[in-house]
């Protein structure tokens, strides 16, 4: 048993739960501790009415079936690259998700079938996703940066009979259908209507629901029942498709209301996140709109100034985003912050990786408020790990369980640790949105359960408080010389240097002392590369954190290669490092 402590617990401030009168609107959770005596998820599915007459269908509780009031409400707020903007209300979008519905049955589609939608962020994405799921169809989006390989590999692996995609994605498609004889009709949606001379096998959106009827009875669906798959990569192979249920959206909406703190007659919400990933569904989509609340699309890329445009226009007031986001925030610095009022805001939520205490700090600092962190995966489908708005935020922890999650830390025998041991982060697998299999591989699945535990493949710890604090996946963690150190710990570290934007760091094979910390760095604007800087940033490290765990190794690059969600993608730096096989880089951001 290895016991460390973090550098963060020592390092940083708790910023404290703030007391009930400084809250702008009062949390749903106010006590952490009271509310996990009596709280499971049915009281969820209680709330949710569920099940409605025609059992757990999504569509039916996030669009169609909402008090009156609610219906006549924005559900989605679009603003397009071009900056043309559109709002649905939950009415329009029960009217379109119908449409789309009735194209798809009248195209034969069969419960179960697989339809992948790859599109741009346009309102059409999401009227085709609950279009589809009205229909019983296992739905998976694919993010619009995909390339051919990528599409291929998922379109073969689930055998998908249709797609939609747009005129300007659909070259990427076109190149592989010939490899895909699954794919029986592709659905253009061709926005601008240029798009004059479709194929045997197209089918153009726009032409074909105008002819059809704006209301659909959704089928009974079962709370098992499909409904939404989504890839992620492993450490080995091609990457895997986690399936989850109707009845995900039980703790989706649970963690939107008690994590996001959605107030839905009053917020208004912006999930940053692409539908390609599964935080853009399950908070772009599931959650917030099972709970009936307003939310923000954006459809262009990130860029400082419009990202602080976009909350100032449509007054955001919960923001859910990823470090690396809030990282290049930093970089842009704290003036255009200035530019922007920004007063709208009040909750902010980070996901996809660790989030760098500094970055909260500089939160605070810069915006009034804490970004709070929330730990999940694609495979558990909801957050389970989190800071709530009314916990004490310890910077660098990923928080305490959600009510209805039992969290672990286990050894290599899958026994639970005491707290203060590093080791397996293991979860009891009970929520709704824990996933039900990874398609075609339920060997896989299986070997992720050992004792009654779901392992995450990530390793953290416990402190005495019942914070998690993570480390690094499971084959992250540096071995150096008889010392754990996490990545996270000197990633961290190192962007606190002023002349470093970003950092990705590894275990380089060592013959003295197994492995040694290897950075990869990449810098600030106004900085260049130089041994004098190599050493300042060194001894930088050396001094915060532990002598131990210092780079001793620092290579300068112009940027890191990063996940389509954010991270940092270390197994690449280090097979590049060690001139090894890259591996599967589908999910590796352009
Ligand atoms: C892995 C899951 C579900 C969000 C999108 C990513 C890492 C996620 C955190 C966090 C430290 C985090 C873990 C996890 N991760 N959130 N708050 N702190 N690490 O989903 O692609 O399935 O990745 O991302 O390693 O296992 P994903």
């Amino acid at each position: 048993m290895t016991t460390v402590s973090t550098t963060q617990e020592t390092h940083y401030p708790t910023f404290h739960k703030p007391a009930a009168s400084e809250f702008a609107v009062k949390p749903w959770m106010d006590n952490y501790e009271t509310f996990c005596k009596t709280y499971d998820w049915n009281v969820t599915e209680k709330e949710l009415r569920l099940p409605r007459a025609n059992g757990y269908n999504k569509a039916t509780i996030c669009i169609d079936d909402h008090p009156p009031e609610v219906m006549k409400r924005p559900a989605l707020v679009w603003e397009g690259t071009d900056g043309k903007k559109e709002i649905y209300t939950f009415e329009d979008l029960k009217r379109e998700t119908s449409k789309a519905a009735h194209l798809f049955k009248n195209l034969g589609l069969q419960k179960g079938d697989r339809v992948f939608v790859f599109l741009e962020r346009i309102p059409e994405l999401y009227m085709v996703v609950f279009g589809a799921l009205k229909t019983q169809a296992l739905v998976g989006p694919l993010f619009a940066a995909f390339g051919p390989d990528a599409i291929k590999d998922r379109i073969q692996d689930c055998q998908a009979r249709y797609v939609v995609t747009s005129p300007a994605l659909k070259h990427r498609l076109d190149s592989i259908l010939p490899e895909c004889p699954s794919v029986e009709k592709v659905i253009v949606v061709d926005r601008e209507g240029s798009y004059k001379s479709p194929q045997a096998h197209e089918v153009l959106y726009f032409d074909t629901i105008k002819s059809v009827p704006d209301t659909f009875e959704v089928p009974y669906t079962d709370k098992d029942d499909y409904s939404i798959i989504h890839y992620t990569s492993g450490t080995t192979g091609k990457p895997k498709g986690a399936v989850h249920r109707h009845y995900a959206v039980v703790s989706q909406a649970a963690t939107s209301k008690y994590v996001l703190d959605l107030h839905p007659e009053q917020d208004i919400y912006w999930c940053t996140a692409d539908p390609g990933w599964v935080t853009g569904t399950s908070y772009g989509m599931f959650g917030p709109w099972a709970l009936g609340a307003t939310s923000v699309v954006y459809e262009g890329p990130f860029k400082a100034d419009t990202w602080y445009r976009i909350i100032q226009d449509y007054k955001v007031t919960v923001w859910y985003t990823a470090p690396t986001a809030i990282r290049m925030l930093m970089k842009a610095g704290d003036d255009v912050v200035g530019k922007y009022d920004l007063s709208s805001l009040r909750h902010l939520l980070s996901v996809g990786e660790p989030l760098n205490p500094e970055a909260i700090v500089w939160g605070k600092k810069v915006y009034g408020h804490v970004f709070h962190d929330t730990w999940w995966q694609t495979e558990t489908g909801c957050m389970h790990i989190i800071n709530f708005p009314s916990m004490d935020v310890k910077p660098g922890s990923m928080g305490r369980p959600h009510p209805g999650v039992e969290g672990a830390i286990l050894d290599d025998n899958w026994n639970p640790l005491p707290p203060g041991s590093e080791g397996h982060l293991a979860l009891r697998p009970k929520a709704p949105s824990i996933f039900r299999t990874y398609w075609n591989r339920e060997d896989v699945y299986q070997s992720r359960f050992k004792n009654g535990w779901y392992i995450t493949g990530d390793r953290a710890s416990l402190d005495e408080d019942g914070y998690f604090w993570f480390f690094g996946r499971s084959d992250d963690i540096i071995n150096t010389a008889g010392h754990l150190v996490g990545p996270f710990e000197v990633e961290s570290t190192l962007i606190e240097h002023p002349a470093v934007a970003e950092a990705g760091v590894i275990g380089k094979p060592d013959p003295e002392r197994m492995e040694i910390v290897k950075a990869f760095v990449s810098l600030k604007n106004g900085y260049t590369p130089s041994d004098e800087l190599k050493e300042d940033i060194q001894r930088f490290v050396r001094n915060i954190l532990a002598a131990h765990a210092y780079p001793r190794e620092i290579e300068f690059v112009e940027s890191l290669p990063k996940t389509r969600s954010g991270k940092i993608m270390r197994r690449l730096l280090k097979a590049r490092d060690l001139g090894l096989p890259e591996g599967d880089t589908s999910t590796l951001e352009d």
